[in-house]
């Protein structure tokens, strides 16, 4: 039982390979801004979104997580039997009861392993950090029984008509998480703040949509950002501390502060938060007047009390801008997957990791590089934490491997996507409204987007059993050449026809 050969206490902890998922529709942001009559700039600068993605109805969080899960195994080569945990983190719920994870053994059961551990793990955007987080203690725990760990995330992120709509998306992906890992959680200093606030939820089991106050879910984010912050800091102080003394933690710098880290990556539901947030970690340290910072600048911000500036636009703006260098070098590097995909729900902070991962050009670049990481679910759950990048020893997954994977998904989020108005987005989201509970229920919209490998929900019975199949092209040169220029002519006639067997 023994899947990575480990007969001793496993140590470097963390994502062994990863696999992502790309919605194969999107919408351009600029195109949205005119079709929802907003000002220019308001989506592509105002929240620094440039194309938000989108799923057919081929396509429900089940099929996310299948996807990405069977793609893992395969690209790995990671024997299912060698399995022992699965974790799902997601808030698309479709079962009050039934976890996704129950609907992911399919791909084990066939294998003839049943013993998997873990299920779903739900709070808003915060489930895929509990579900690592689950796969990490099982691992370092004494039930571990030596196989691998495997956490999959992932979210359809939709809004009514109006100003949130902009901030949706679509992702999912699987990490591989055991020892000897190339990209380690870790150990020694984890920071959580938790709290009851109703800024984003989803109490209408009949609604996609959740309840959502926009402005008091962003000063939620950044309340809990300088909690997490401060918590973190103070905690690697005194691990610091402990560790001159014992020599047991594995973290090493005296102070903790953003120059520590070699990237510094946010929870992102949109990429102007993702930059506001470093800045208020930046004002956290001009605050605590941290030696990076000259004293002539951190100076006038000595005696401020962070508490009652969470509203104060204009320190907002000063610290956006003092920052604005901290942010290109440690927090943009990772926006590529949010800016292009959107908010991603459980997944985001892990595409902003690949996003990174990807943006040295070679593995030797990121040996050592430590990695800030603070995760936020609404209602509100939040953790900062950190990862190293390591060069591994006597093991198969390195950070080279981890690049490819990434790499791939890159390509096909630059190449193999297809766009579609934002008139034809807003006829997807409603007919996803107007089906979500009708069974029997059989996808009918072009599939002509669906990959080889893709796996996608074939129909839901009159006892809403939901059953998916794996996606074979025949020729998949011929038909991408065609879709590229078919896909809106294709949705818009599918529309046409909806329209005429309604009228008739
Ligand atoms: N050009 C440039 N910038 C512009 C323009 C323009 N033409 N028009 C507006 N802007 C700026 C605004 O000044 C504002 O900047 P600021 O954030 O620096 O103040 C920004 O664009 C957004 O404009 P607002 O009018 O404040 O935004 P809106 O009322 O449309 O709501 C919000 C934005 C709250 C994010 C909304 O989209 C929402 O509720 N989204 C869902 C909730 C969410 O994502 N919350 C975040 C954490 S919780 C989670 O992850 C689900």
């Amino acid at each position: 039982m023994n899947g990575t050969g480990y007969l001793h206490r496993p140590s470097s902890v963390g994502i062994l390979a990863c696999e992502l998922y790309i919605p194969a529709l999107y919408v351009e942001q600029s195109k949205l801004e005119t079709h929802e009559n907003v000002s220019k700039g308001k989506n592509t600068i105002g929240l620094g979104q440039q194309r938000m993605s989108i799923c057919s109805d081929h396509e429900d969080i089940c099929s996310l997580c299948l996807t990405v899960l069977s793609r893992l195994l395969d690209e790995t080569g990671v024997h299912p039997q060698q399995i022992g945990r699965l974790d799902v983190g997601t808030e698309t719920l479709i079962d009050k009861a039934k976890s996704i994870k129950t609907v992911l053994m399919q791909l084990f059961v066939d294998h003839d392993n049943t013993a998997v551990e873990g299920v779903d793990n739900v709070n808003a955007c915060y489930g895929g950090t509990a579900a690592i987080f689950n796969a990490i203690h099982w691992i370092e725990s004494s039930f571990w029984d030596g196989r691998y760990a495997v956490v999959v995330m992932g979210d359809i992120a939709i809004y009514p008509k109006g100003n949130a709509r902009p901030t949706g998306g679509a992702g999912a992906c699987a990490l591989l998480i055991g020892p000897n890992a190339p990209v380690v959680f870790e150990s020694g200093c984890r920071a959580t703040h938790m709290a009851h606030v109703y800024d984003f939820y989803k109490p209408n089991f009949t609604s996609l949509y959740p309840v959502v106050d926009g402005q008091l879910s962003i000063q939620s984010v950044i309340s809990a950002l300088d909690t997490c912050y401060t918590q973190f800091c103070t905690k690697s102080q005194m691990n610091h501390e402990s560790h001159s003394h014992t020599h047991t933690t594995t973290l090493t710098s005296r102070e903790v502060n953003l120059s520590t880290f070699a990237a510094v990556l946010f929870h992102t539901p949109y990429c102007k938060l993702a930059q506001k947030s470093l800045a208020r970690l930046y004002l956290n340290d001009l605050i605590r007047a941290c030696p990076y910072i000259p004293n002539n600048i951190s100076e006038k911000y000595k005696n401020f009390d962070l508490r009652t500036t969470i509203n104060d636009k204009e320190l907002e703006r000063e610290m956006v801008e003092q920052s604005r260098e901290l942010y290109e070098q440690k927090t943009l590097p990772g926006l590529y997957f949010a800016q292009n995909m959107g908010n991603m729900y459980t997944p985001s902070v892990y595409y902003s990791l690949f996003a990174f991962l990807i943006s040295q050009p070679t593995e030797e670049q990121l040996y050592g590089r430590r990695i800030l990481l603070f995760s936020y679910g609404s209602g509100l759950a939040s953790s900062m934490y950190s990862v190293v990048c390591r060069k591994v020893h006597e093991c198969r997954f390195t950070l080279a491997q981890l690049q490819r994977s990434i790499l791939r998904a890159k390509l096909r989020l630059d190449h193999e996507r297809m766009e579609v108005t934002p008139d034809i987005m807003d006829k997807i989201l409603l007919e996803r409204e107007q089906t979500q509970h009708k069974v029997p229920f059989t996808p009918k919209q072009p599939n002509e987007m669906l990959k080889s490998g893709d796996m996608y929900l074939k129909s839901i019975d009159d006892s809403y059993r939901r059953y998916y199949d794996k996606f074979v092209a025949n020729d998949n040169s011929e038909r991408d050449n065609d879709n590229e220029k078919n896909v809106q002519e294709l949705y818009t006639k599918y529309f046409q026809n909806c329209q005429t067997s309604d009228d008739a």
